[in-house]
């Protein structure tokens, strides 16, 4: 640990996991707190993305990374990276619970809610919610042991509000039609209660949980939806994968030594 650091918002030589490294927001993540001096481990299914992500990714001091292809709903493949991780880095700091899924089909994602199956529910959940209760247990049994540690999980500003309809007319992402699913916005409001739970339940081992709730990141949405989204938006534009590292950051550090079980909506005022 880092009490005697000068700069209490320094993560140098933090040892940080982040899960859904290969994601738009993991990758910048990844890179933004390399560059900050942390030791980082690196998990994601994908491992096409992962690999490549591996090459790209530069090490700013003496610092270094790994990284651990992982499906994060399996308990078996979890305890078995959590095992090899705990081996490569002898404390863990951060959890940084990051990854989320759109399941296998975009299409059967957003499908309306009178026709949602049951099985793109039962993934969604999995992916986005118990994906983060297997690695809180298990990266939280080596936190219990050492006595500290901070958990970040990203949920959504669709976790504390509704979408708005409006936003989504005449708006595509990648030839699709945007929508956010019932799903999607359950499972961050569910992701929310377990930062909450785990707060009050490891708040006497030093565990610090809290929740970061970005709002809509810009990542090549079309013109119009930036447009209507924007308009919702009391600083007037969408997030940027800076603004959620700077918060993920803040949690990271010592700084923020006296927060835990809160949620840190970044989202330009959207949800006022
Ligand atoms: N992009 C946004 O506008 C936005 C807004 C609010 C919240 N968020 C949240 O921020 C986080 C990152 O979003 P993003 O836009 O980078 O998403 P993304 O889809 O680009 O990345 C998610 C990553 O998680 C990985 N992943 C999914 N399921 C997994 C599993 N079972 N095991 C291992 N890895 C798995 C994927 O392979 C992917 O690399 C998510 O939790 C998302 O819900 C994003």
């Amino acid at each position: 640990m880092s009490h005697l650091m000068e700069n209490q918002f320094s993560i140098k030589n933090k040892n940080i996991v982040i899960t859904g490294a290969a994601g738009i927001l993991g990758k910048k993540l990844s890179q933004s707190l390399l560059n900050s001096g942390a030791h980082l481990a690196l998990i994601d299914k994908d491992e096409k993305t992962l690999n490549k992500l591996k090459k790209d990714l530069k090490i700013a001091e003496d610092n270094f990374f790994e990284i651990y292809v992982t499906d994060l709903t399996k308990e078996k493949e979890v305890n078995k990276t959590i095992k090899s991780l705990s081996k490569k880095f002898n404390s863990i700091d951060v959890l940084i619970n990051n990854a989320a899924s759109k399941g296998n089909s975009i299409k059967d994602f957003l499908l309306p809610f009178e026709d949602y199956k049951l099985s793109t529910w039962n993934s969604i959940i999995e992916g986005n919610l118990t994906s983060m209760f297997l690695m809180s247990k298990g990266i939280g049994k080596i936190m219990k042991n050492q006595n500290y540690g901070s958990i970040i999980q990203i949920a959504s500003i669709y976790g504390v509000t509704t979408p708005k309809n409006d936003v989504y007319e005449g708006s595509f992402y990648n030839g699709y039609k945007i929508s956010t699913p019932a799903v999607y916005s359950v499972s961050k409001s569910g992701v929310i209660a377990l930062t909450k739970y785990l707060a009050s339940y490891w708040g006497k081992y030093n565990i610090r949980v809290n929740t970061i709730s970005p709002g809509g990141i810009f990542s090549g949405q079309n013109e119009n939806f930036v447009k209507n989204y924007s308009k919702k938006v009391p600083l007037g534009k969408m997030a940027s994968g800076n603004d959620i590292v700077g918060t993920s950051i803040f949690l990271s550090s010592d700084a923020s030594s006296y927060i835990t079980g809160q949620n840190l909506i970044v989202d330009g005022g959207f949800t006022l």
